[in-house]
């Protein structure tokens, strides 16, 4: 997501700042600023846009001199892509500043409590409220440390914060929850990253900072702090990648990390509308007048976006009872269909610039349906003229087969379905409760599976040579079939059919051979027997059976060639977890045939044109 930079030592600090995010520009952002400390007053230059419009706008450093200061590229998430929002962003009187990645889910009670105080707001960005609340502690401590101590307290979400305070010259400090914060140690000068590519051309002698450690630079010299304000000793690594691999995080590929960074992307897209323990949708247009109102629902999209609008379909449909249907929106654009006035048109894209979606949605609104949009990419055109939007919190995704944008579709479809379902009395109280503790454990055992992705790579050289296979699953299964078999032949180029398992003797059947991959999808207790003898028909006619079940499921147990088990879940989340060995293992396939997994042929990450 945003990339973040800090620096205190004798060189100008906008020049180390500037090439320091220039080095964090592949994590995708819209807009970028910095801000330096010199004799008491803290300068402040941002923009929409890119970094090369602020190097301009500051002369490449030089009408911002000084030796200490902060930087950021921001990917929007709350609040437009625009200069205000952009980082820096700072209190009142400018006596602290701040940049931030993350996400500050209780930013509206902050808001109220310091308005209260007198706090005025200009920005629409969660971080503000940040900074003010620290400002606000720092009035009454006159002391970086305890304020942040007390802030943070207060502060829910995940964060990493990089901060200025301006009566305290050649000092950074910085704090981090959940997201990744590095400090860098050079001979009289150090760095705050949050990601070590900016820095390594300076220095490779680094701490990485604890989960709620807070740090401190002054000029060659790093301390830390626990939550308690007592300092930590910690000991200096040495990094030992070279920038491409660092860039990836240590991770061969993007995609790879970015399959790493589902559990996040599913824990930021719930948390972007679980407050105090509910789920609440008005802020992303919804009432209970408008939910109850619904007779029909639209589902539109393209590519993976549409995979995880076909679980949802099984998943609204079951929870909340409201007819479904699911919609390619290169189709869905040139038909003529009677459309009832009170359906709600969902429309899914990462991108939120596809062009059949685009123009989907735009007939959806000509005929008068009311238009959701779920979208990664905050500003986008879809997300401007949506009625309302969803934002998932995937952060920006560079590998062009989508992983954790995915997976942050599918946790966004789960929330409409178990709010709707509450909300039209199709659930009692238990099992909501049951399904709001299942969904935050799902980030948990996303990590669990990847923990034993080894299994897959392992597997994954039989099929170097193969060139054709078949994902089979029924209902949500079925679904996750059909992404699983996206993956597989979007970057192996080994072609790939999903089937809807009940169909395989009308056809697919016939192309079966020895060997052939035949990947089969059970979640579903009551599928179990029903998918498992259509996997049998395959086997016997010499298929290499790979079962992804749920944990416990005891069918084909002895018959299938590999069997890897995913956590239990209650059973409309399961594509969640079955999904990511088949994301593995299109991964790994792609690896063993040595191509470029990022960048697959003839492909884009973003199609906008028809
Ligand atoms: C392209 C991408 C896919 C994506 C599809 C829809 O084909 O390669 O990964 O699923 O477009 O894109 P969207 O941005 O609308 O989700």
């Amino acid at each position: 997501m945003c990339g973040i930079l800090g620096y205190t030592g004798n060189r100008q600090a906008s020049d180390i700042l500037l090439n320091g995010l220039a080095k964090l520009e592949y994590r995708g952002y819209d807009s970028a600023g910095l801000a330096v400390l010199d004799k008491g007053e803290i300068k402040i230059a941002k923009n929409k846009g890119r970094l090369k419009v602020l190097e301009e706008k500051i002369k490449s450093g030089h009408e911002i001199s000084g030796t200490c200061g902060i930087g950021h590229t921001r990917w929007a998430t709350h609040g437009e892509p625009s200069d205000v929002n952009a980082h820096p962003l700072w209190s009142d009187d400018k006596d602290v500043v701040i940049v931030h990645n993350g996400i500050v889910e209780n930013y509206r009670e902050i808001k109220n409590k310091l308005s209260e105080h007198g706090y005025k707001f200009y920005s629409q960005t969660d971080t503000e409220a940040a900074v003010k609340l620290i400002d606000f502690y720092y009035k009454q401590e006159k002391n970086p440390l305890k304020a942040i101590l007390k802030a943070i307290k207060e502060i829910e979400g995940s964060y990493c914060f990089v901060m200025l305070f301006k009566d305290f010259p050649d000092e950074v400090w910085g704090a981090r929850k959940d997201l990744p914060l590095i400090a860098g140690q050079g001979k009289d000068e150090s760095f705050l990253a949050s990601d070590v590519s900016a820095i390594l051309q300076d220095t490779r002698q680094v701490y990485y900072l604890d989960n709620m450690e807070i740090v401190q630079l002054k000029k060659g010299v790093v301390r830390f702090f626990d939550t308690e304000g007592y300092a930590k000793p910690k000991e200096l690594s040495e990094v030992t990648w070279d920038m491409n691999a660092a860039e990836k995080g240590g991770f061969e590929h993007f995609m790879m990390k970015e399959i790493h960074e589902q559990a996040r992307a599913v824990k930021d897209t719930f948390g972007s509308v679980y407050h105090s323990g509910k789920i609440n949708l008005n802020e992303i247009g919804l009432n209970d007048e408008n939910i109850k109102s619904i007779s029909q629902i639209y589902i539109i999209a393209c590519g993976s976006a549409y995979h995880a609008g076909a679980v949802a379909q099984y998943v609204i449909e079951d929870l909340a009872k409201i007819p479904v249907r699911i919609e390619l929106a290169s189709e869905f654009r040139y038909r003529n269909m009677p459309m009832n006035k009170n359906s709600l048109a969902i429309i899914i894209s990462q991108s939120g610039e596809t062009a059949d979606t685009l123009a989907a949605m735009r007939r959806a609104k000509e005929n008068g349906i009311k238009t959701l949009a779920i979208v990664n990419v905050v500003g986008s055109t879809i997300a401007r003229e949506a009625d309302s939007v969803f934002y998932t919190m995937a952060g920006p995704e560079i590998a062009v087969a989508t992983t954790k944008a995915y997976s942050a579709q599918l946790i966004a479809c789960y929330v409409l379905a178990m709010q709707f379902a509450k909300v039209r009395n199709e659930i009692d109280d238990s099992y909501y409760e049951k399904l709001m503790s299942d969904i935050q454990k799902l980030p948990e055992k996303i990590d669990e599976i990847l923990d034993a992705k080894e299994t897959l790579e392992e597997i994954a050289y039989k099929f170097v040579n193969s060139r054709n296979a078949f994902y089979l699953g029924r209902n949500i299964d079925y679904a996750v079939a059909m992404e699983g078999s996206l993956k597989m032949k979007e970057i192996s180029y080994l072609h790939s059919e999903a089937i809807a398992a009940g169909e395989m003797k009308h056809g697919p059947i016939s192309l079966i051979e020895k060997g052939m991959l035949v990947a089969g999808v059970m979640t579903q207790k009551n599928l179990y027997q029903k998918i498992a003898s259509n996997m049998l028909e395959a086997k016997s006619r010499g298929g290499f059976l790979l079962i992804v079940a749920t944990r416990g499921c005891e069918n084909l147990k002895e018959e299938a060639d590999l069997i890897f088990y995913v956590p239990e879940t209650d059973e409309h989340f399961a594509a969640s977890l079955a999904v990511i060995p088949l994301q593995l293992l299109g991964y790994y396939v792609a690896v063993a045939r040595k191509l470029d997994v990022d960048k697959p042929r003839n492909l884009a990450k973003s199609v906008t044109v028809e």
